[in-house]
């Protein structure tokens, strides 16, 4: 498994920032999105073969509703939702399947709706 921090090699971008003010997470923090439509961030993840693979996110979702974002690499997209988690400090896996390329892919997950996406502790995959 390959398994990203926010602080780790992979870990590229957030639209927003790297906070630490909710507890639970791993790491050094977790990355806090803008909440707006489109909010990113980005990692690139290095595989050995074409194929897919399940990509797993630790998250926070204290808001009373879903997040839900697109996740893409190389042209092939998926869709996932970040359910509530009751509070800020309380974090879950979610997962979603994506087809990777031999090589280093660059995972984009993106926000489908104006809340932005769900707090993200970590990236599995
Ligand atoms: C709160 C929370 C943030 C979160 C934000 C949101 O402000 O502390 O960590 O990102 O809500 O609604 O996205
Ligand atoms: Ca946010």
């Amino acid at each position: 498994y390959i398994h990203i921090e926010e602080n780790e090699l992979g870990f590229c971008y957030v639209q927003g920032s790297i906070d630490s003010n909710n507890g639970g997470f791993t790491g050094t923090g977790f990355a806090n999105t803008d909440n707006v439509n489109g909010s990113q961030i980005n990692w690139k993840v290095n595989v050995d073969f074409d194929g897919y693979y399940a990509l797993e996110w630790r998250y926070a979702n204290g808001s009373g509703t879903a997040r839900t974002a697109s996740v893409s690499a190389n042209g092939a997209q998926s869709e996932i939702s970040f359910p509530t988690t009751g509070s800020w400090d309380s974090w879950l896996l979610d997962s979603t399947t994506l087809f990777l390329k031999a090589g280093v892919n660059d995972v984009i997950l993106s926000a489908n709706t104006s809340s932005g996406l769900a707090n993200i502790d970590s990236l599995t995959v």
